[in-house]
């Protein structure tokens, strides 16, 4: 399976994300969901923050936030929140947050050593009374997928359309295009081409064990967001 690649108008990060693309797309209610999930003023460890699209809302809301992420490009559309310019696996803060985010379906990555990389990341930077909050592509999601057919949805202005390339044994490869309606069609379609694993959650919660997290409940009304908090004890 090839890795992933993106292209559309301006610099794409490593994963495929395009930097204009995620400092235009609307973070929707995701910041608002989270923030009444967690304590007032809580700490919080963005990682794979991009361009800070959840992370400077929520400072907007109270809550001093650190955006970490591998592409340089994209941590300098961050507006509020400060910044770290690392690989999530390689991150070793000497503090610990009341809260870290693992957005954008990282966590559903078809390597299995990166995902226990990015599983102890988000344990070793959160305090023992800190709550994690990973968003993933929950298995139902996969299985409504029909592989013969296209879908396209909206993200506020934006059109966007998945085309699936092949879903087997639980891969999926596919294209998802995003298409800004403000503009015109050429300055302003994007397409990342990525590969996802379906991921139960009895094995994302063996992934988790061995790395000290217990998984708990999705967010009421979110099905895409899993509330992981520290075994009591390590
Ligand atoms: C799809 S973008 C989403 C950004 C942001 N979470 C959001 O919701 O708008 C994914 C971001 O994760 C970053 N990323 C992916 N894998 C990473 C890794 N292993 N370490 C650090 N950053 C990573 C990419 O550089 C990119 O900026």
């Amino acid at each position: 399976m090839s890795d992933p690649t993106g292209d559309g108008p301006g610099d794409t990060a490593p994963d495929g994300s395009a930097v204009e693309l995620y400092a235009r797309l609307p973070p929707g209610s995701d910041p608002e969901l989270l923030h009444s999930r967690m304590p007032p003023g809580a700490n919080i460890l963005d990682l794979g923050a991009g361009t800070g699209r959840l992370a400077d809302p929520l400072v907007d809301l109270g809550h001093p936030v650190l955006a970490v992420d591998a592409s340089p490009t994209m941590l300098a559309r961050v507006r509020s929140a400060a910044t770290l310019t690392s690989s999530i696996q390689d991150l070793h803060l000497p503090q610990r947050f009341d809260a870290v985010l693992l957005a954008s379906h990282l966590i559903n990555s078809p390597t299995k050593d990166l995902r226990r990389d990015l599983l102890s990341s988000v344990e070793r930077h959160l305090l023992g009374t800190g709550q994690a909050f990973i968003e993933w592509h929950p298995p139902s999601w996969f299985d409504a997928l029909d592989p013969e057919r296209s879908y396209t949805g909206t993200i506020g202005d934006f059109t966007t359309t998945l085309e699936i390339h092949s879903l087997a044994q639980g891969l999926l490869h596919a294209t998802v295009a995003y298409q800004d309606h403000r503009t015109d069609q050429t300055a302003s379609t994007w397409r990342h081409t990525f590969t996802a694993q379906r991921l139960t959650r009895e094995l994302l919660q063996a992934e988790a064990d061995a790395v000290g997290l217990t998984i708990g409940h999705a967010l009421p009304g979110a099905e895409h967001w899993l509330i992981a908090s520290p075994r009591p004890g390590t």
